[in-house]
């Protein structure tokens, strides 16, 4: 990974910071995009000690706030000319339904809606670097997931496990429709589920009634460690250099949900998502080039 540039989201907790770490150690220069500056100092001074680089730089975003997004990325243009890996990887479950500023609802705004912003902006800089890579983390939980196009905020129907389930699906169906659309650019792009990671996810989110069955099921979870692994070999092995469009789990491509391969749902997805930028004229050249 020496000379290339790996963008994580989310990179300052949990699977995010030890792939960090994982890539840093593998040479990569690694740019953080995070939205706390305070704890994303502390996660900069432990990749940089356990990986033994200085290789570590940092991008204060916040995924749900769209011209937070904007920012990061033109601020990301202005240091970097390229780009050869892109994790996708910040995500969180919410207990009580919120709003972003823009009127969405949070979870699909984070967990979809940011990163498919920031993905078809970096587009034109991963395309002039390929061969490069997109890794979108999602979870086993997409199985469970059904967009509701005609409520995707869930007006009236919140439940966190809804959300977080839907939210994950349509990582899958992006994955799948991105992948369609960047046939023959040199550009890879794939999904996984990183296992059940002892992390900070979902802290303070569960119920009174959920939290102590959720504190004893961490004694059956993989560390952040082990969860970083099929990220770090989807962004670093060659055995996957050419392989896009596909699910992951331990480093293995396998079957997605049957709803996640509804063609049907993913265009109107990716239609939908684009419906809900608020500056969709910066992401038209990018989309220019894809396939339709
Ligand atoms: N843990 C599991 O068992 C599991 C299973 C399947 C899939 N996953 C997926 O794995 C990914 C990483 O989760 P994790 O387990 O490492 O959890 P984590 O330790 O809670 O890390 C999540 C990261 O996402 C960041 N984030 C959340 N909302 C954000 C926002 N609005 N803008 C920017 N960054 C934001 C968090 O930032 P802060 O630190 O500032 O909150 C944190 O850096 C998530 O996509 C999750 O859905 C996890």
């Amino acid at each position: 990974m020496i000379g290339k540039n790996v963008l994580i989201t989310g990179a300052n907790s949990g699977i995010g910071k030890e792939t960090a770490i994982a890539l840093a150690r593998k040479g990569a220069q690694i740019i953080m995009l995070c939205r706390n500056e305070e704890k994303s100092k502390n996660a900069i001074n432990e990749i940089k000690e356990r990986a033994n680089t200085e290789q570590v730089d940092l991008i204060i975003a916040d995924l749900s706030n769209q011209d937070s997004i904007f920012s990061a990325v033109t601020q990301f243009k202005q240091k970097y000319d390229h780009l050869d890996v892109l994790i996708n990887n910040a995500g969180s479950i919410l207990r009580n339904r919120k709003e972003t500023l823009e009127g969405y609802e949070m979870t699909f705004a984070v967990n979809h809606l940011g990163h498919f912003i920031m993905t078809l902006l970096l587009l034109d800089t991963l395309i002039k670097s390929s061969p490069s890579r997109i890794i979108n983390v999602s979870s086993a939980a997409h199985r469970f997931g059904k967009i509701n196009f005609e409520n995707i905020n869930l007006e009236g129907s919140y439940s966190s496990f809804r959300a977080y389930s839907n939210s994950k699906l349509a990582n899958v169906l992006f994955t799948y429709e991105l992948a369609r659309r960047l046939e023959g650019l040199g550009v890879t792009v794939n999904a996984l589920h990183p296992g059940t990671v002892n992390s900070n996810f979902g802290r303070g989110q569960f119920s009174k009634i959920l939290t102590p069955f959720m504190a004893f099921s961490t004694l059956f979870m993989i560390n952040p460690e082990k969860g970083a692994e099929t990220s770090v070999y989807l962004a670093s092995s060659d055995e996957v250099k050419d392989i896009s469009g596909k699910y992951f789990k331990k480093c293995k491509a396998i079957k997605s949900s049957k709803e996640s391969y509804d063609k049907e749902n993913q265009i109107k997805l990716w239609k939908l998502s684009l419906e809900m930028v608020n500056r969709q004229d910066l992401l038209l050249s990018n989309q220019a080039v894809l396939k339709t």
